[in-house]
């Protein structure tokens, strides 16, 4: 996707869709040059479709419980994801493990944002396993989806400070403003065109990002 032209995102979601909620309004205000065209959920009443209603984005209910099977999930999913030609997909805290059918369906143009510091802390209770290893800092990472559960390579990274008595809950709000941040500027730089992976390894205007991905810190003095 070019710049100029509005690319169609399609974001899944399992829960309350905060980070949903930052590519609505992103893309309301033009940070993102793109449409959010469909929100799917694999669980029904949760407040991310709520959040979809009342933008006025189309949603769906999928819900995994009522398939025999991961692959039988995986593959009505991936019909209706690309029944809305996406030009991206956004997972936004959405908690299923993909086949590898349906990630290699949207190589390269599927991307998740994990509660760490990855490669650190891969999988749940990342904010707990941070405080409890003594970490003094935390953060969130964007990265391209691949086969290997949130390994996937890193396109943008953010730290924040773990502070003194912190609880997993003060360290994941914290952790989410900067989610909200990152994930739609990570989503801009591909739907500008300036973001591709490319033999594997995540490419930011031709240059290969660095394997923890952008350092979010400086992307603001860089925009
Ligand atoms: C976020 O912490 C995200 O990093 C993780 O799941 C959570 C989703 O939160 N993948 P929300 O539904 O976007 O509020």
């Amino acid at each position: 996707m070019t710049s100029g032209k509005r690319s169609r995102l399609v974001v899944l979601i399992s829960g309350s869709g905060s980070n949903l909620q930052a590519f609505i309004d992103a893309t309301k205000s033009n940070q993102l040059n793109a449409d959010i065209v469909g929100v799917l959920s694999n669980k029904a009443g949760v407040l991310g479709l709520e959040r979809a209603q009342n933008a006025g984005i189309p949603t769906e209910v999928l819900n995994h419980k009522a398939f025999a099977d991961r692959a039988s999930f995986d593959a009505e999913l991936a019909e209706r994801v690309a029944s809305y030609q996406p030009d991206l997909v956004i997972l936004a805290g959405f908690m299923r493990i993909l086949t590898p059918e349906f990630v290699n369906r949207f190589a390269g143009h599927i991307m998740n944002i994990h509660p760490s510091l990855l490669p650190k802390y891969p999988g749940l209770h990342t904010h707990q396993r941070a405080i409890d290893a003594g970490d003094r800092k935390a953060g969130a990472t964007v990265h391209f989806v691949t086969c290997d559960l949130d390994g996937g390579p890193a396109i943008i990274q953010a730290e924040v400070p773990i502070l003194n008595g912190d609880t997993a809950d003060t360290l994941a709000s914290r952790i989410l403003i900067q989610e909200h941040q990152i994930y739609p500027l990570a989503a801009q730089w591909y739907c500008e065109g300036k973001l591709r992976l490319q033999n594997g390894v995540p490419h930011l205007n031709d240059e290969a990002l660095p394997d923890t991905g952008f350092p979010f810190s400086t992307a603001f003095t860089e925009q």
